[in-house]
């Protein structure tokens, strides 16, 4: 079982609600150019892919999730044009009409100064009327509470013989916003593996001052409660000019 993908379903929200919401938060435009970061193996790409735009850029540093990500869309192939990257160092070399960054991938970016060069690099990618979507979906205190505990079995699967168990656990700190997850697979009750996600818990005054330091506004903030609880956001942004 892959590590992203169990970082991806822990505390993360359920991927087929959140389609729907980028699919309901989606500016339509038919000519768009969108530009699509952090975009894993594009679960979430099938929140908009099948809307009418003319290209699709995905940038991530995963080989791995952008080959994942292109055999899965294969049937959009020849609007897909993958670019793997460190999106710490990454420069965009032109403008797009929407440039997304969904499933709270803002939070794994470990510190202020990290998020804010994503919210920086969102504005240098955007044409003057092009629309920014940021998502951003805040661990509720019942979920901190329930994994601060102790190591909390995730998924179990069992596979021919075998039994694979996953155990996650988070910590926060909470003067530095980190939250720490921890995760441990077995099989067959004996630990084979382990791994670790920091993320950096985004407050929204703060991502009010990212966008508006980065040369951005804020257009729009759409909500969704979700069913596991959480609330997920997602901020329009467009160059303030
Ligand atoms: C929460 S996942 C996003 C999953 C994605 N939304 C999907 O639909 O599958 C965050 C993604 O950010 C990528 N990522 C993390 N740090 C990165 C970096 N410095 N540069 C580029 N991509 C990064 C990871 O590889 C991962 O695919």
């Amino acid at each position: 079982m892959e590590t992203a993908k169990l970082i991806f379903d822990f505390l993360g929200p359920d991927p087929t609600e959140m389609r729907q919401f980028i699919h309901d938060v989606w500016p339509e435009n038919p000519d768009a150019n969108v530009l699509d970061l952090a975009s894993g193996n594009g679960d979430h790409l099938f929140g908009f892919i099948d809307k009418p735009v003319a290209s699709v850029t995905v940038v991530d540093n995963s080989e791995e999730a952008l080959r994942l990500l292109l055999e899965r869309h294969s049937n959009h192939k020849q609007l897909i044009s993958p670019i793997c990257a460190d999106l710490g160092t990454w420069a965009c070399d032109r403008k797009y009409d929407v440039v997304h960054m969904g499933d709270n991938s803002i939070q794994m970016f470990a510190s202020y100064k990290d998020q804010f060069n994503i919210i920086k690099t969102m504005a240098s990618c955007l044409s003057d009327k092009g629309f920014g979507l940021l998502n951003v979906t805040p661990v509720t205190e019942r979920q901190i509470m329930e994994y601060c505990v102790e190591p909390k079995r995730i998924t179990t699967v069992k596979n021919g013989g075998e039994t694979v168990e996953v155990f996650g656990q988070i910590k926060v700190d909470v003067f530095n916003q980190d939250l720490i997850m921890y995760f441990s697979i077995s099989r067959d009750g004996i630990e084979e593996g382990r791994s670790t996600c920091r993320c950096r818990m985004l407050l929204k005054h703060e991502i009010e001052e990212m966008v508006k330091a980065a040369g951005l506004k804020v257009v729009q903030v759409r909500h969704r409660k979700l069913k596991r609880g959480n609330d997920s956001y997602y901020y329009l942004l467009q160059l303030n000019q």
